[in-house]
């Protein structure tokens, strides 16, 4: 699938290293497939100094030599590289532009780059730097099936991957994109409770993510709804519906819901900012 490609990857940040780690450490590209760039100095020396492949703050000499181009900067930096890209006037006829900025449409990144050039927009989330990620990638109307195939190869080499239509992208955002976040302070907060109740914080922090972890994949795998394996969990008159009625008390699924209602409409506005 990338023999004789080259790669790109422009903001080589936490998910830019996490893309191209992902693709060394599957075997899918060699490392001199693979370039990487940032914007300060201070970056692409502390990225230099680990990195077996290159790292520019400045990108032009590769931009004619690249297939795949891999967007991964913060979205208010996103116009100005795209606007790089094109006014170089050497981007190879049949190149793909995929880009992960939260917020930047596809229609946003042809208004920088013409209409004939292959877009493809993702949204990953951070467990793809332990290769337990989630991405849903978009093409744009027209993106080849070797390229929706090629994205498919880079984002599955970090987790998983699925397509789904681009306005989908701002709610995706908010639940995968965000979501870790979320997790994270819910185990948090588990933890306090448990510290609260005299178990030491590494033990409470051990047993909150491998329930965690545990009641992901049985949700995975048991093909059953949530509601069905919480029930499981419940006995009459026991502890467990006592914390759940609390957390009722506490409207924890409308505030869960709600959040995330309020990160997509967020997620849709960082585009324009
Ligand atoms: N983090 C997440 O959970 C997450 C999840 C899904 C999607 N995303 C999306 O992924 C993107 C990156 O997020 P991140 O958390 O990886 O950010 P990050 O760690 O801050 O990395 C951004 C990188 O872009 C570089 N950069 C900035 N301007 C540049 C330019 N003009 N040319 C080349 N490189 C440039 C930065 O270089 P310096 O280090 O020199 O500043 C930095 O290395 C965002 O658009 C975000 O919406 C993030």
């Amino acid at each position: 699938m990338f023999e004789n490609k080259r790669i790109g990857v422009i903001g080589a940040g936490v998910m830019g290293q996490a893309m191209i780690n992902g693709l060394l450490h599957s075997g899918q590209i060699q490392f001199t497939q693979v370039w990487a760039s940032v914007k300060s100095e201070s970056s692409q020396l502390k990225l230099s100094e680990g990195s077996v492949y290159p790292v520019y703050t400045d990108f032009s000499d590769e931009i004619a030599k690249t297939d795949i181009f891999l967007v991964c900067t913060k979205p208010r930096y996103v116009s100005s590289v795209l606007d790089v890209l094109k006014a170089s006037g050497n981007l190879k006829p049949g190149c793909l532009i995929i880009s992960i900025a939260a917020g930047i449409t596809i229609a946003r990144m042809k208004e920088h780059l013409g209409s004939d050039v292959a877009l493809i927009r993702a949204m990953p989330n951070t467990p793809c730097k332990i290769n337990e990620g989630i991405t849903v990638i978009s093409p744009a109307p027209g993106v080849s099936a070797e390229h929706k195939a090629i994205a498919n190869s880079i984002f599955s080499s970090v987790g998983k991957a699925l397509e789904l239509d681009e306005t989908h992208l701002d709610a995706v955002t908010a639940v995968s994109g965000s979501g870790p976040a979320y997790i994270f302070l819910i185990m948090e907060a588990l933890a306090d409770g448990a510290v609260r109740v005299g178990l030491p914080r590494d033990v409470a922090l051990q047993l909150v993510s491998q329930t965690v972890l545990g009641s992901a994949k049985m949700l995975q795998l048991a093909g059953k709804h949530p509601a069905s394996l919480k029930d499981d969990v419940t006995t009459p008159a026991g502890s467990t519906i006592a914390a759940l009625l609390t957390m009722e008390d506490g409207k924890i699924r409308s505030v869960l819901a709600r959040a995330v209602e309020e990160a997509t409409r967020t997620a849709r506005g960082l585009g324009n900012s």
